[in-house]
């Protein structure tokens, strides 16, 4: 397995972000692909994805169907569970980090593995006993601050993670710079930031406390926590285009709840933020056949190889994924000056 060479010249500050709503279905791992294969090829960044879901659909999505068939034939696939797993049996962190460049997408992955849902329960058992400030659960609620680490030389680490509030994706919004919500303009959506919001915030709590309070102070993992920090909100349009034939109702929904939704997300999420920061970051129509075109041909909606009606979609998804890259590291900057800002 082969990575990208280190960017040139200035230091390094390597931003982690999370795609997160635990809405299901909202395009996640849609976004996740495109944006950084937009950032890889059309701006020269160097960027780590790393499916931290059990489905596994971005690496699907990614792979070639030869490469994905050879990978998962094999017992035992280098994946984000072999990251997790030597905790488990006690050998502590992992080393060297299982990374593949894919070529088409212009970024390195570290591939998901259904094994990772066995996990759940590992993580979630070590959280009880992070809280408490014991030392085993500290290390393995911080494996994924441990392998952001190992992955310096990139200049952003991207984590596509499954709908849930549940433990693996608690340690990843506990490593994590950044958090991303990629929407679906409906009410769900809205009830899944309230979720987000308070759960972060009481988690963030309950580390902060287990690690001052621990059992053995000498031997918490020596990681720097920064507060998580809200980078925006991507909104999508692809489900209600669906429904919107069948029913005039959900189009009215649709313009109703988007009216509402920076009141919601200011309410919920202003903690994450400042009050400056303009949080909705673009909106991703629907891209018809493009998505599941790029889906089969594993490229890139912004790259993909076909002619006929695609080389319009194509254009559309290229505007839409040039906007997004450009406002996605506006308010990074944003955020990273006001952070500096409070340090001092
Ligand atoms: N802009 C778009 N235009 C058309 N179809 C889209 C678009 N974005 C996503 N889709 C389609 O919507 C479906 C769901 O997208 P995706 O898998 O990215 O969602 P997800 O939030 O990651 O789901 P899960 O919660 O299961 O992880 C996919 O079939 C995808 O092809
Ligand atoms: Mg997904």
């Amino acid at each position: 397995m082969t990575s990208r060479k280190a960017s040139p010249a200035k230091k390094n500050i390597t931003k982690s972000v999370c795609f997160f709503n635990n809405k299901g279905g909202v395009g996640k791992t849609t976004l996740v692909a495109n944006l950084a294969a937009e950032l890889g090829l059309n701006h020269a960044k160097k960027v780590l994805v790393i499916d931290a879901d059990p489905q596994c659909n971005l690496t699907q999505y990614v792979l070639s169907d030869d490469e994905f068939l050879d990978t998962y034939s094999s017992k035992d696939p280098q994946s984000i569970y072999s990251v997790i797993h030597p905790l488990s049996t006690g050998k502590g962190y992992k080393t060297t980090l299982p990374i593949k460049t894919i070529d088409e997408f212009g970024f390195d992955v570290i591939i998901g593995d259904p094994r990772l849902a066995l996990k759940e329960d590992l993580l979630a058992q070590d959280w009880r006993d992070a809280k408490a400030g014991g030392i085993r659960g500290l290390r393995t609620t911080l494996v994924f601050h441990n392998l952001i680490e190992q992955a310096q030389s990139y200049d952003y680490i991207f984590f596509d993670m499954g709908p849930s509030l549940g433990a693996i994706n608690r340690a990843i919004l506990l490593a994590v710079d950044f958090f991303l919500v990629p929407m679906s303009i409906d009410i769900f959506s809205s009830w899944a930031l309230k979720n987000i919001g308070e759960a972060v915030k009481v988690w963030e709590k309950d580390l902060t406390f287990g690690m001052k309070n621990s059992e053995d102070p000498n031997e918490v993992p020596d990681i720097e926590r920064k507060r998580l920090l809200f980078l925006g909100y991507v909104t999508q349009q692809h489900k209600e285009r669906r429904e919107k034939a069948g029913s005039t109702r959900i189009v009215e929904a649709y313009d109703q709840i988007s009216k509402k939704l920076p009141g919601v997300v200011s309410q919920h999420l202003s903690y994450f933020y400042p009050t400056s920061l303009q949080t909705h970051l673009g909106e991703i129509k629907h891209l018809a056949s493009l998505a599941p075109k790029s889906q089969t041909l594993h490229q890139p909606m912004i790259n993909v190889k076909a002619k006929g009606s695609y080389t319009v979609t194509r254009k559309q998804a290229r505007d839409i994924y040039t906007a997004l890259a450009l406002r996605f590291m506006e308010n990074m900057d944003i955020l990273i000056k006001e952070a500096a800002k409070e340090k001092r």
